[in-house]
Formats: C-alpha cells, structure tokens, sequence
C-alpha cells in the first residue's frame, strides 16, 4: 500500500461537495449555540498527556488503548481524544470570576486510535460544549435540552434519548462497592476482561458487550440502589424538567458511559438510522482536578461523522448542501484581452461575482475549460472587443449570447447571478 497518495488508517479527507454539509452544519450549530449564550473556544489539538489521563480515568479504554501519545522534547504529548478535558485545562488557568457560569463550545478534530469501521474514525470530528455551572437539575436539562435542539436543527429526526445518573461523586465509592459485592457470586461466569474490571473499575462490567456478561448485568440490582436519596431525587427532578420541556428522554439505570469524569446526569443520544456504531452523541454532568483546581460543569459532544451518516441515511444531506454561487468564466483570445480579464475578474469579485479564467488557449479550449468548472456564464472578448470596450456575455445554460459595453457587464451579471443579495 502506497503512504504517499492515502491518508492514514482511519483518517479521511473531506471535500466538495461533502465539504459543503460540514460547513453548514457548523453554521447551524453556532447559531443554536450562540441561542443558549454559549461563546467558541479553540484549543490545541495537542495537549500534554496528564490533562486526559486523570480527568478522563486511567482504566478507561481511552485511556488505556486509543490515545496517540509521543514525546517531544522530554514531555510526554498527545493529540486530543476528546474535548472536555482541554477546556477544563484552559479554565484552571483561568480566575473563577472568568470560569464561574462560562459557557464554551468547540468543533474539532479528536484523535482515538480505535479499530477503523462504518461510523468509527481514528480522526473523527466532535460539536460539543461545556457549562461550567454547579450542579442543578434545571441546568441539566437546558443542556439536554440544547442538545435536541441542535439535533433537530440538523434535520436529524427521531432519536433516542437514554438517560442515568452516575450519583453524587462523594457516593461513587459505595456504588463500586455494592455493585462489586452483587458480582462476587457471579465473578467465574465473567469474561476475563470483566474479571479484572471488578477490582478496576466495576462500571465497566456494565457496558461489556458479551453476552455471557450482559446476562448477568441484567440480574444485578441498578447502581441507583446503592445511591444516596439526594442523588435518585436529582434524576428525578432532571427528568421532569425535560418532561416539561416536551424532551422525550428514557431512563436507562445501565447506562454508565466510557469516561470516569462523570457525576450525577449522564445520557446518551443514538439514530436508529445508523449500524452498530449508533451513538450520534453523548454527554453528561462531571467533576475534575485540574491545575490545582475543582472544575464542575455540564456539557456534551456530537461526533459529527455520525450526523452526517444519519442525514445520507435519511437523504437529507443533499437538502443542506448550498450550492456555490454562480461561476462567471472569463474568456480572452489573445494576450492583452487576457490581461485585460485578470483586471476584470476583481472589478466583478469587487461586485461580489465569482469568476475566474483560463491563463490562455484557444476559444475552443477555453469554453471546454468553462464547460467543465460548471460555470453558468462566460464573458468573451478578443481584440474587437477591446478596442470597442464591450464583451460578449454568453448564457451556458441557453446558449443565448448578448453583446454589452464593459461598465454594463457587472450590474448584467450581478442581476442575473443575485450576486450580493
Ligand atoms: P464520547 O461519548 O466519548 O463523549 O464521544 C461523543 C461522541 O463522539 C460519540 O457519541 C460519537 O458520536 C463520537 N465519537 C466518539 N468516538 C468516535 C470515533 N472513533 N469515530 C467517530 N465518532 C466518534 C465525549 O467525548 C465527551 N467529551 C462528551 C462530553 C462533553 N461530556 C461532557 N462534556
């Protein structure tokens, strides 16, 4: 396999008229965002190791398996597997009269060197956001709630909206602790990477995905048995106020997430419109040492590969696709008839038309050349046409042709293309 004309395993190019969905959807979605009194915050794609370890938990598969870790000058480095911890490394620099309340998103590239498949990228490209705002179920659910939103804005449709809590992070412990007791009976019956995430970290058990294991998941008591009345009741209060907020949202008590930084609300958006890599986004509520601070905060993020499979699923990509504005193609025979084009072209860009021209060749080359970038007009002149301070503005559509006096040809093509509407 040759390296030099592919990108790497797992990454992709994106281009037109692909390209044209991303970049109305990031136009969709700050404008939702800006809605809900969020502001863009762009972080570097590498971070120093440390940020995501921690804060992310060092028995995760994240961590464990699918970060790109080197070392650059004596520091361990990595690119970004996620987003959540970087902002939070931005806001521990910060003071907490700048932190407090921040609303922040981004739209990147995250990194995870996971095992390339339909809808599973090892560069893939996540909307989220983080509001650094201390628990409160009305939070909670205006963050969810902003989440559907956003969905919708999309076009998206019907998705499944699964909702848990992880419990107050001072009872987290007591939950390990009852749910490892309820395996100990059960612990032979175990695949050998559930056997060790007992000791490890006893959630993960919960979203194994083999079936010997998900049998006896099923038979365990949920983890909110083991959680205080005061976490249960923030669930509860969570999910009325998504109630009142016509938010459809089910309530899953397995639903654990794969990152270790979560605390009380945790969901999980899927599309049934997609195969076994369904999640479009997901999100929750989460509480990190950073910098020598505690940081709390709600957010989410979309993996915006998945929103783009979803509306190609649904055939609505080609519904959000804008076209490019109309292309003038500048025609010249002759040397001074084509430096006479290049000043033209920016007297129409000034207009706001888009052209461009060919840098010589023959009449026939140059209208094969127009032909094939699409454009919708051609404007011709020669040397006839110079002297006379006119040029032929040619319809490629119709093949109507018509001849007009230089200082006509921007107002004719802007009214004909809406240039500057
Ligand atoms: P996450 O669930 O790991 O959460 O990722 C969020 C979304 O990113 C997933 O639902 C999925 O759509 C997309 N995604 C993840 N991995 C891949 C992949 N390999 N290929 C394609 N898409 C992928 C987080 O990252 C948290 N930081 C979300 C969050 C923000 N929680 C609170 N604030």
């Amino acid at each position: 396999m040759s390296t030099a004309n592919q990108p790497v395993q797992g990454m992709s190019d994106i281009a037109a008229p692909e390209v044209r969905l991303w970049q109305r959807l990031e136009q969709l979605a700050r404008e939702t965002l800006e809605l809900y009194g969020f502001e863009e915050l762009r972080t570097p794609v590498v971070e120093f190791e440390a940020v995501f370890t921690r804060s992310l938990g060092e028995t995760t598969d994240v961590v464990q398996k699918e970060m790109y870790v080197f070392e650059k000058g004596g520091r361990r480095l990595c690119l970004r597997p996620e987003g959540t911890a970087g902002v939070m490394r931005h806001a521990a620099g910060l003071g907490a009269q700048e932190t407090d309340g921040a609303r922040w998103y981004y739209v990147g590239p995250m990194f995870r060197s996971e095992r390339p498949q339909a809808g599973r990228r090892r560069q893939f490209h996540q909307c989220g956001v983080e509001c650094l705002e201390p628990p409160s179920p009305r939070v909670d659910a205006e963050i969810l709630a902003l989440q559907v939103d956003l969905l919708r804005a999309w076009g998206l449709g019907d998705c499944e909206v699964r909702l848990n809590t992880r419990g107050e992070s001072g009872g987290q412990a007591a939950v390990a602790a009852g749910l490892r007791a309820a395996l100990a009976a059960r612990e032979a019956e175990l695949c050998d990477d559930c056997r060790r995430r007992i000791a490890e970290n006893v959630l993960r058990v919960l979203d194994c995905k083999n079936a010997g294991c998900q049998a006896i998941v099923a038979t365990l008591p949920p983890p909110t048995d083991f959680m205080s009345a005061a976490s249960r009741e923030y669930l509860a209060q969570t999910a009325a106020h998504l109630d009142a907020l016509g938010v459809k949202a089910r309530i899953d008590p397995l639903l654990v997430r794969g990152l270790d930084y979560y605390e009380h609300t945790v969901w999980e958006i899927a599309s049934s419109a997609l195969g076994a890599q369904n999640a479009v986004a997901g999100g929750g509520r989460y509480r990190m040492q950073i910098g020598g601070r505690e940081l709390v905060g709600v957010g989410f993020a979309v993996g915006l590969e998945r929103v783009v499979g979803v509306l190609q699923a649904l055939g609505r990509d080609r519904d959000l696709i804008a076209p490019p504005p109309p292309l003038v193609w500048l025609v010249g025979l002759g040397d001074a008839a084509l430096d006479g084009n290049l000043a033209l072209m920016q007297r129409l860009r000034a207009a706001k038309i888009a052209c461009r021209m060919a840098t010589g060749g023959s009449m026939k080359s140059q209208m094969r050349a127009a032909n094939k970038s699409g454009a919708a007009f051609a404007v011709i002149r020669g040397d006839d046409e110079l002297a006379q301070g006119v040029a032929a503005l040619k319809d490629m559509a119709t093949g109507e042709q018509v001849t007009l006096p230089l200082d006509r040809l921007a107002p004719e093509l802007a009214a004909r293309t809406g240039a500057g509407r």
